[in-house]
Order: structure tokens, then C-alpha cells, then sequence
């Protein structure tokens, strides 16, 4: 699948974000190695740091449907800039879907920015390190 048609479901999936404390929608949208995609908005609570982000809705998702193998995600935010992944749900990508991930950012102006998540996430902590 195109990148750009990746992004546009992320735009979508903003739609179903449930921000009510901080307005900022987030939506991300997960494409499988075989071409399926998996959609997630972030979803708030009145206990704050219950949050979670649209990446790991969308990574959870997909994983608990049994999906293992992951090509790219795409993150629509809901300001000018490209919204990145946070640090949680970077280190989250990294141990479920791999550095070699595509992380296409999109901006409100439709452009997108692409890189991998091993740039995001260099000398990641993953489960190599609890099998020495
Ligand atoms: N948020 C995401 O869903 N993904 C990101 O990559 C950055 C932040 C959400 C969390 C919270 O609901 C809101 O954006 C403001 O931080």
C-alpha cells in the first residue's frame, strides 16, 4: 500500500480519538506485512496518566488479533507540525514491531515525513538484553 493512502487513514482514525482533556487528537493507523491495517485514535481518562496513545491502541490491536509482522505506521496529530511518537510508544513499536518499522508522520498540509523507527529509537532496549 501506498504511504500516502496510509496516511490518509491515519487522518481518518483521528475521527474516532476520545481526547476530552487535552483536545489533541491523535490517529494512527498500522499496516501489516500482508496488507491488512489496524486503526487507532488515543483514548483519554479523568485519571490522567491512564492515557493511551493512538500508536499503541493501534499496535494493541493488531497484536491481539494475532498480527506479527508489521511494515509501517502512520501518525496523524492534530496540530501544523508531524506528531511523533512518544517515548513510551516508541519503545512499545520497537519491541512488537522492530526497528525496521516505517514511521510516516503526516501534517495537516497532507505532507508526510518517513523514517524508521530505529532512527527514532537508536540503542533500544529490547529483549536481547534479558537473554544474556
Ligand atoms: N498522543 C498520541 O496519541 N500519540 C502521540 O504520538 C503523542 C501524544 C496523545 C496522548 C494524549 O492523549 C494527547 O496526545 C496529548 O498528549
Amino acid at each position: 500500500m501506498d504511504y500516502k493512502d496510509l496516511a490518509e487513514k491515519a487522518t481518518l482514525a483521528k475521527s474516532k480519538a476520545v481526547p476530552p482533556y487535552s483536545n489533541f487528537h491523535v490517529g494512527a493507523a498500522l499496516l501489516t506485512e500482508d496488507g491488512k491495517i489496524y486503526l487507532g485514535g488515543n483514548i483519554e481518562n479523568s485519571s490522567y496518566s491512564l492515557t493511551i496513545c493512538a500508536e499503541r491502541v493501534a499496535v494493541f490491536k493488531a497484536v491481539s488479533e494475532g498480527e506479527r509482522n508489521f511494515k509501517a505506521i502512520a501518525i496523524a496529530g492534530d496540530d501544523s507540525d508531524f506528531c511523533s511518537p512518544c517515548g513510551a510508544c516508541r519503545q512499545v513499536l520497537n519491541d512488537l514491531c522492530g526497528g525496521e518499522l516505517d514511521v510516516v508522520m503526516v501534517n495537516q498540509k497532507n505532507e508526510l515525513k518517513i523514517m524508521k523507527l530505529s532512527e527514532l529509537l537508536p540503542l533500544a532496549f529490547d529483549i536481547k538484553h534479558l537473554k544474556k
